[in-house]
């Protein structure tokens, strides 16, 4: 269905990112389709950065951000021209002039017009900001036209523009989230609860992998979500201990664990869940003793967290207290400072505590500034998902412990005064979770 309005937020992004640098030109290409078999193509997303400063969804189409004469800027989309015999195959397109009326833009034409409306909207440009790399095509027509651009000057004296990435003033503007980015990833994180706390339920010995991945996913889509935000991870007993684990398709024995890492997608904002859970009635000793202390690591890192706190102080602190939990369990022998100092716990828990989310699993944002990590701020939300894993022919390990692997994963939103979990509504005690 098409969209009648988009938020003004959309408008206010294209303003701020243009005052970051006004007299630049600023050109976001939408993601590209990708083919999956001869003639038929994987589901379309959009590019993120292009769907942050438009709400368009469509494929083949760019996003320019120009100077007007007056020191003003205007933003101009191009787009696929609507097409009666294509729309019948592939539904209906919103076409120029619909670009300008729901997504507000200045001026909208077809996307086969951009070289020769390029051009002119260079003509007050001092700067281009675009991402180079992403696609060899788009750079190299980029560079034949601000060549044209630089010949049509002649011997004035001007080189070819100066090409700058937009990444790093976009990752600061997405990684404070607004309060309308704030309730999309709320409604996400509240969809991908019930989808945990469904598979919780329905989860019994006999079932396979992809059962449960399927039932995730039925959640997440009946309750609104587009797509899932990423490959979800049902990973039953020894497969928890891979960690990108994506096959999904083995039988769930009774008495191992489940782990589960999903998240849905709402209007582009996406959870990042992770729950671990006996796929019978209970926890065995040796998976509680672990449970127990990968709880009791992320409870500690999320009391941590509030505006100024600095996420590599809680990063250390996370670690520590696993380092000092693996001692005790008699998964690492020795002193525990220098435990800690050769990072001995990166064998149990190889992956970080957690990154930025937002759009993107794993958001943009740069996580040091000055060289080191930067305190947190109001409107930020990032995962805390400490795990353990103990690997299937790792014969250091105690036998009872082999095979285990356990994550469990949350999303915080820093708040003015402290921290709000926006995942709690998935058990993550014990006792919840028999029950
Ligand atoms: N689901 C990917 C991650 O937790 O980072
Ligand atoms: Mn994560
Ligand atoms: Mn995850």
């Amino acid at each position: 269905m098409l969209k009648s309005s988009v938020s003004s937020e959309f408008k206010k992004r294209r303003k701020k990112l243009y005052s970051a640098d006004p007299g630049s030109v600023f050109i976001f290409p939408s993601a590209q389709e990708l083919l999956r078999n001869p003639d038929v193509y994987f589901n379309f997303r959009q590019e993120s950065n292009f769907y942050y400063l438009s709400g368009f969804d469509e494929p083949e189409s760019l996003l320019v951000l120009a100077p007007k004469e007056d020191g003003d800027f205007q933003s101009v989309l191009f787009v696929r021209e609507r097409n009666i015999e294509k729309e019948i195959w592939e539904g209906e397109r919103y076409g120029a002039d619909r670009a300008v009326s729901v997504f507000g833009m200045d001026s909208a034409f077809l996307v086969e017009e951009f070289d020769e409306k390029f051009l002119e909207l260079l003509a007050h440009a001092k700067k281009v900001y675009h991402r180079l790399g992403q696609s060899k095509d788009f750079d190299e027509r980029l560079m034949t036209l601000l060549e044209k651009k630089r010949a049509s000057v002649g011997r004035s004296g001007k080189g070819l523009l100066p090409i700058f990435d937009p990444s790093e003033a976009l990752g600061e503007m997405r990684l404070i989230k607004s309060e309308e980015e704030i309730s999309l990833l709320r409604k996400a994180a509240v969809i991908s609860a019930q989808a945990h706390v469904a598979a919780m339920k329905e989860t019994r010995p006999g079932m396979n992998e992809a059962e449960v991945e399927a039932l995730i996913d039925y959640v997440c889509r009946k309750n609104g979500c587009q797509r899932m935000g990423y490959g979800s991870i049902v990973a039953g007993g020894k497969n928890a201990t891979t960690l990108h684990y994506r096959a999904n398709n083995e039988k769930l024995e009774d008495g191992t664990l489940l782990l589960i890492d999903a998240g849905g997608e709402f209007d582009y904002y996406t959870a990042d869940i992770t729950r671990t859970f006996p796929v019978g009635k209970k926890f065995t000793e040796a998976q509680a003793e672990i449970y127990d202390l990968v709880l009791k690591v992320q409870k500690e890192a999320i009391s941590m967290v509030k505006p100024g706190a600095n996420y590599q102080e809680i990063t250390d602190r996370a670690f520590e207290v696993l380092t000092e939990g693996l001692i005790e369990l008699g998964l690492l022998k020795g002193n525990k400072k220098d435990l800690f100092e050769a990072k001995a716990y990166k064998r149990f828990c190889p992956h970080s505590l957690g990154h930025w989310l937002g759009m993107d699993v794993h958001d943009v944002g740069l996580y040091q500034k000055d060289g080191s990590s930067r305190p947190l701020e109001p409107g930020m939300v990032f995962t805390i998902e400490p795990g353990v894993y103990c690997q299937p022919g790792d014969q250091d390990v105690p036998e009872r412990y082999r095979n285990i692997g356990i994550r469990i994963e949350d999303n915080i939103l820093v708040t003015k005064d402290g921290s709000e979990v926006l995942t709690l509504n998935v058990p993550r005690e014990r006792a919840d979770i028999e029950n």
